[in-house]
């Protein structure tokens, strides 16, 4: 038994996520999770909502509620939706906590005393239009790398490179559009992260076992250009955390906050804290080496553009304070999950989002699709066609009618036990072999995270079920052989408190109506010949009510014609 902490991108508050969000990081982490608890470790699993910056204080204001009660009212809405998809988050957090204040301080004040603070008078831009700083996003205009016209004053989307607002050629307000703009001092706090150019770099280097598409855009803003820029990790806004140094005041910072960036991953920390303060549990056992963490496994999972700051920024502040806090092991990152032949977009509206796919289907359904289509090796596309495909084929068909027919099958012939007549023969044998490589595969790739390639061992662990039933055909050997029908049937009810285990991960509501019909005992499988003796003779079972109904080709248009525009 190991000990895994797993950390989500913590997704912002300000308005219901799409699909895409969901895939991208916390599903995935979901999935990670629930294998590592059913293998029988120990894992603590964070995420929260990111609360801070002009998006927040934007959107609170066009809903015309205060900040703080924006924030509280939305983290709750999407905290009822990642129950409703089955995120089995131990804490869902919130970076505007009082742990989260108190750490962001903290760290802050370790950073200066160790020398890695400057500060700096900048020029910023001001938007005489809309009476107030334009901070990073809030500022549009031309990527001065790429010549994108829609970058924002953070970050470019189209090449991921990291931007300063001034960087940006023709700049406009994204706010109110003004070009009204006019530069203005203003002191800053940057985050000397040159300075430890040389140890991230090396710690980069040692990760030889990370995906591509992490160390690749990591090591693409380690080298490229200057390298490591310092960077601005203070803002003047007033929503966010105020600027200190530890719990002393910040002579000259008064009336800024911390810039959204820093204080977020910082609630990875704090998120476990609330979750201490919660439960009466050990938060610094799963953050500080010095305190038990040393034994940990951290694993974080986030969308492609989340890189950056996960890989340089992030650690930057951790190696920089100078204490044993734990970094992360492994960098689970995502391409990015397509709508019907364009982006999803939460600033227009495009696509599917949570609150909508949870109206018109159960959490299974979209689980099973996002995850089995999951966007790793490039880009996934999202179609209602192949939505329908995926659903009728791989759960109505393959596994639904599977159970649906044993059971139902038993049911009417032995009752509701498991028959006793009966031995095991060559088709058990071929079948128990074959169960045994696919499960060895599945448990590689779930240990690796190759999302797509477990599901597709998933799949095929449910065909090799529906193929023995087809061949065995117990319904035929019944009116010959009812002691050989009833080992059949056994096998088959043992092979559904099987897959009541090992689905659960990907669908979890499924499973657990698989599991408690067939009253299975819900521990991973040893091996392939303990699985399918799990269940013994005179084990009692009821036939589950129908997994998964298939999606009519009505419903499907009807669908495709109501999401194909904007979010209402
Ligand atoms: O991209 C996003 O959705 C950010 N809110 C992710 C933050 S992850 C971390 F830093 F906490
Ligand atoms: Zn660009």
């Amino acid at each position: 038994m190991a000990r895994h902490l797993i950390t989500s991108a913590i997704p912002y508050i300000n308005g219901i996520k799409h699909l895409g969000n969901l895939v991208g990081s916390q599903l995935p982490a979901d999935l990670y999770a629930r294998y590592l608890r059913a293998r029988g470790h120990e894992v603590m699993f964070i995420c929260a909502t990111d609360e801070h910056g002009t998006p927040a204080e934007l959107a609170a204001k066009k809903a015309g509620l205060p900040v703080a009660e924006y924030c509280a009212q939305m983290h709750a809405t999407q905290a009822r939706l990642a129950e409703g998809f089955g995120l089995s988050f131990d804490h869902y957090g919130r970076s505007s906590s009082p742990q989260n204040h108190r750490l962001t301080q903290h760290f802050a004040g370790r950073l200066a005393d160790a020398g890695l603070i400057r500060e700096v008078t900048e020029k910023q831009i001001y938007s005489n239009a809309d009476g107030r700083f334009l901070p990073d996003r809030y500022i549009e205009g031309t990527c001065p790398n790429c010549g994108y016209d829609k970058a924002r004053g953070d970050q470019c989307e189209n090449c991921t490179k990291q931007l300063d607002p001034t960087d940006l050629i023709e700049p406009r307000s994204a706010i109110s559009g003004s070009t009204d703009l006019e530069v203005r001092e203003t002191k800053h706090l940057y985050l000397r992260q040159s300075a430890l150019k040389d140890q991230i770099a090396e710690w980069i280097d040692s990760k030889t076992d990370w995906p591509l598409l992490t160390t690749s855009i990591a090591r693409k803003w380690l080298n490229d250009g200057d390298g490591l820029q310092d960077r601005g990790i203070t803002r003047d806004l007033d929503w966010g955390i105020p600027v200190k140094r530890g719990d002393a005041e910040w002579p000259g910072m008064e009336g800024k906050v911390f810039y959204v960036w820093f204080d977020a991953p910082i609630e990875y920390i704090a998120a476990t804290a609330e979750w201490a303060d919660a439960t009466g549990g050990d938060w610094q056992r799963w953050w500080r080496t010095d305190k038990g963490a040393e034994d940990v496994t951290y694993t974080q999972f986030m969308g492609k553009d989340n890189v950056p700051f996960h890989t340089l920024s992030f650690p930057a502040t951790i190696m920089g304070s100078g204490e044993p806090w734990k970094l992360v092991d492994y960098i689970k990152s995502f391409n990015y999950l397509t709508y019907d032949g364009g982006q999803f977009s939460t600033s227009q509206g495009r696509g599917v989002f949570m609150d909508h796919a949870l109206e018109i289907l159960p959490a299974d359904y979209w689980r099973w699709w996002l995850l089995s289509h999951a966007p790793e090796s490039g880009d996934s596309e999202f179609t209602w066609e192949n939505f329908q495909q995926s659903v009728n084929k791989d759960l109505a068909d393959v596994l639904g009618n599977f159970v649906s027919r044993i059971t139902k099958f038993c049911r009417s012939k032995f009752g509701e036990t498991v028959p006793e007549a009966g031995e095991p023969g060559a088709a058990e044998a071929e079948l128990e072999a074959a169960l045994q490589a696919r499960l060895t595969a599945y448990e590689q790739f779930m240990d690796a995270m190759e999302i797509r390639k477990a599901a597709g061992e998933l799949r095929a662990i449910w065909v090799l079920g529906n193929e023995y039933l087809q061949a065995a055909a117990p319904w035929a050997t019944f009116k010959e052989d009812e002691a050989r029908a009833a080992m059949q049937v056994r096998t088959g009810l043992n092979l559904i408190a099987l897959y009541a285990v090992i689905s659960a991960p990907f669908i979890p509501f499924a499973a657990k109506t698989m599991r408690e019909a067939m009253d299975a005992p819900g521990e991973w499988p040893s091996s392939a010949a303990d699985a399918l003796r799990a269940l013994p003779p005179g084990h009692g079972f009821t036939v589950p009510d129908n997994l998964f109904t298939k999606i009519t080709d009505e419903q499907r248009e009807s669908w495709a014609e109501r999401f194909k525009g904007v979010r209402a």
